[in-house]
């Protein structure tokens, strides 16, 4: 069950009010290696690529499908790889990373790790989704407890690996940050009904699920999650709450 560009870009503006926040973090310098950890369809990848004048950009994805609408954005100082986040390294200048580092477990580790592939003055630049308790995280969370689909996935769950807004800053400090800045915002995002909850969520959380289960049981596990949705938005249009973590710090 791959990553699907189109299902992923149909709430592009929702996206982009996060996004707006992140890139005010990011301290423009030209002639600098940048890393984009998860670049996903690579838009912003390119943003930042002309933001950051004579520099050299590059963004990874684990996702082929993704990266696929890469391909016409490339240029002499910006390209992407097929790669995961897991296995990164190299020396960069500011490693950047929007809406992606939530898909890596541990971050105690992967922090420090990412601090230590930043070259002196190098800045860590980074924006994840935080809600911990998201109603709709929950919904997917109670439908994968429901059988058969709990057996059939052995009782996985997705463990949602995103700390306290307050350790990110601890982290970032004990690992030698400076400028340091953390916050978490609720973005009030304003859908039609459930079925816009849905859709999003179909494009993001729900994928490792459908990724456990064979296809027999996709429209069974779809559908009963929908129906969840809708007991919880009955209103129209309805407020989606959506908490993020924000963060950024020089080295
Ligand atoms: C929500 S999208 C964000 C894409 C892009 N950064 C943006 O803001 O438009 C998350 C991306 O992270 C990628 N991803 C998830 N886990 C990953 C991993 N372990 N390594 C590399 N990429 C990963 C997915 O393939 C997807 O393209």
């Amino acid at each position: 069950m791959p990553w699907n560009p189109n299902t992923y870009l149909k709430f592009k503006t929702e996206r982009a009010e996060p996004l707006k926040d992140l890139m005010k973090l990011v301290k423009i310098r030209p002639n600098i290696k940048v890393l984009d950890l998860g670049c996903g369809t690579g838009e912003l990848t390119a943003e930042l690529s002309e933001q950051l004048p004579k520099s050299e950009v590059i963004g990874i994805d684990n996702s082929s499908e993704m990266l696929e609408k890469t391909v016409k954005l490339e240029h002499p100082g910006l390209h992407f790889e097929l790669k995961r986040i897991e296995d990164t390294d190299g020396k960069w200048d500011m490693i950047f990373s929007n809406a992606a580092l939530h898909w890596v477990t541990d971050h105690y580790s992967l922090i420090p790790r990412l601090i230590k592939m930043l070259n002196q003055g190098g800045q860590l630049v980074a924006q994840f989704p935080s809600g911990h308790r998201n109603k709709a995280q929950k919904a997917i969370s109670e439908v994968a407890s429901i059988e058969p689909l709990s057996s059939t996935m052995n009782n996985w769950q997705w463990s949602f690996p995103v700390l306290e807004t307050e350790e990110y800053a601890e982290l970032l400090f004990s690992n030698g940050g400076s400028e340091i800045t953390v916050y978490d915002k609720v973005y009030p995002h304003i859908l039609q009904n459930a079925d816009e909850v849905f859709n999003w969520i179909s494009g993001t959380t729900m994928i490792p699920y459908l990724e456990r289960l064979p296809e027999s049981l996709h429209e069974p596990f779809r559908q009963k999650i929908r129906t969840r949705l809708h007991q919880i938005w009955q209103t129209r249009p309805l407020l989606y709450p959506f908490r993020r973590i924000i963060l950024a710090a020089t080295f």
